[in-house]
């Protein structure tokens, strides 16, 4: 986007204005030609006009074609430069930077290759319009000597007619530069509604009612959903949440925990099924509605550069001073807090890079507990805290969970064990679902989960809580 709304720019400041002039000499030019010889001015247009008009198209399109390479090639040149920057830990760690220079190297070389060919077609376009000026004015001296020597014409018109003969070739040139000027400005506008047109894979409809407040309960019913078509990740899932219900998903790796979340914010819609707040298809109400009664704290928690405070604000800009230090106590981050010399003001880089894993989760979890929403859905909330994080935020999710109703995701079935029920996720279906007691008590896949958890050392949760 960057260079193409550069290019943009370049043709709405110079490229159009000037092209308006250049186009209002040459038709103010012609006028002049005509009135001055009508029989040489017919010469020239048709000379000349037939070959210019037909090496323009032939440009139109090769240069079209050229300046889309182009910019394609530009766009992923700045993506691997990007990410490799950004990823540049990664790429020391593994000693990829060769590899990874190599690499871009390859990128910048299609890139280079994409402008030598537009280099090409400029080259052959430009000095040929000249040459096609050139050789038309040689002719039409041919043509208006020979009117001379014959007396339809005197000298002293054919030196007038001349002199604005080559104020009617200079514009074409002009012109010619900035029609390339112009095709660059096509090829990135072209890009550009390639992307503002992307349509939303969720989009709320003209009918799209507001969501009233609700108390919680969250359905699925008969959910299909994948990522890719004829890829299913999750199929025919039926669960219903009470209001003020917690929920916790267990279950393997790549499951579908994230995905069930992910449907009931409506990043994504299941291929079939419905998912329900309180009895209301949320296809059927505005987003905005739906999101500002769900607290989602996502898997990989995200801060944007700015203070503690903004970032802590950031899901209900109207908070207090009080309600934000009463969540950062909450959480368990009012020592680290007091430990800033800024305290709350001071700057978390982008991302939150200046902060520990542990810390941005805590951070997360302030987030969602100043915006107070109706359902709560945290995945992985205390995946990389210490024992000692994890039992004050476990004190932090008993308030955060008051009244509320949530979907924990965990793996750390010592956070499992606090919801009201668990349901374990498997094969993109629910394989099991109960009580914590319950799931123990049955020796099913979560005893099996649990008896793991336990021998690799796991906080048993049943004594804890007990
Ligand atoms: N954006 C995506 N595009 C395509 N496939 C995806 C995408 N996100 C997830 N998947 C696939 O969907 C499946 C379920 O992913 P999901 O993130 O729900 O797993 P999970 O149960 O949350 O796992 P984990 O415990 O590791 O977080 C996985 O097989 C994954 O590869
Ligand atoms: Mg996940």
């Amino acid at each position: 986007m960057t260079s193409d709304i550069e290019n943009l720019q370049q043709l709405i400041q110079d490229g159009i204005s000037q092209f308006a002039l250049q186009g209002l000499t040459m038709i103010v030019i012609t006028v002049i030609l005509f009135s001055t010889n009508v029989v040489l001015a017919l010469w020239t247009v048709l000379l000349v006009v037939p070959l210019l008009v037909a090496f323009s198209i032939w440009y139109h399109h090769a240069s079209e074609k050229g300046y889309l390479l182009a910019r394609d090639r530009i766009a992923t040149v700045l993506a691997d430069l990007s990410e490799s920057l950004y990823g540049i830990r990664v790429v020391t760690a593994n000693n990829r930077q060769r590899r990874n220079i190599n690499n871009h190297r390859h990128v910048v070389g299609a890139y280079r290759d994409a402008n030598a060919y537009t280099g090409r077609v400029n080259a052959i376009y430009g000095p040929s319009t000249l040459m096609i000026g050139i050789l038309g004015q040689a002719m039409l001296l041919g043509i208006g000597g020979h009117m001379v020597l014959t007396h339809h014409l005197n000298v002293a018109q054919l030196i007038v007619f001349f002199l604005f003969l080559n104020r009617f070739f200079s514009p074409i040139q002009l012109l010619v530069q900035q029609y390339t000027t112009l095709q660059q400005g096509r090829s990135s506008i072209i890009r550009l509604r390639e992307l503002v047109e992307t349509a939303p894979s969720v989009d709320e409809g003209p009918d799209a009612i507001t969501l009233p407040t609700i108390e919680g309960r969250i359905t699925f019913e008969h959910v299909d959903f994948g990522y890719l078509p004829g890829e299913p990740v999750l199929h025919d899932v039926n669960l219903e949440i009470a209001p003020g219900e917690s929920v916790a998903f267990v279950g393997p790796t790549g499951a579908g925990k994230s995905t069930m979340a992910k449907l009931a914010n409506r990043f994504y819609d299941p291929t079939s099924g419905r998912v329900l707040l309180d009895g209301i298809d949320i296809k059927t109400v505005t987003l905005r509605s739906l999101r500002s009664q769900l607290g989602v704290v996502p898997q990989e928690p995200f801060l944007f550069a700015g203070s503690i405070r903004t970032n802590l604000r950031f899901g209900r800009p109207d908070a207090t001073d009080e309600e934000i230090e009463l969540a950062v106590e909450v959480v368990g981050l009012g020592e680290l807090v007091e430990r800033l010399p800024e305290g709350l003001d001071t700057p978390v880089h982008e991302r939150g890079q200046t902060l520990s894993a542990g810390e941005r989760q805590q951070l997360a979890l302030a987030r969602a507990f100043l915006a107070r929403p109706r359902v709560l859905i945290l995945d992985e909330a205390t995946s990389s805290l210490d024992l000692q994080s994890e039992i004050v935020i476990e004190r932090a999710l008993d308030r955060l969970l008051e009244g509320r109703s949530a979907i924990l995701i965990a793996h750390r079935l010592t956070t499992a064990q606090r919801a009201d029920r668990i349901v374990v996720i498997d094969d993109g279906g629910i394989v099991e679902m109960g009580t914590p007691d319950e799931l123990l008590a049955a020796h099913g896949a979560y005893a099996v989960m649990y008896d793991a958890w336990l021998a690799s050392g796991g906080r048993d949760a049943t004594r804890a809580s007990s």
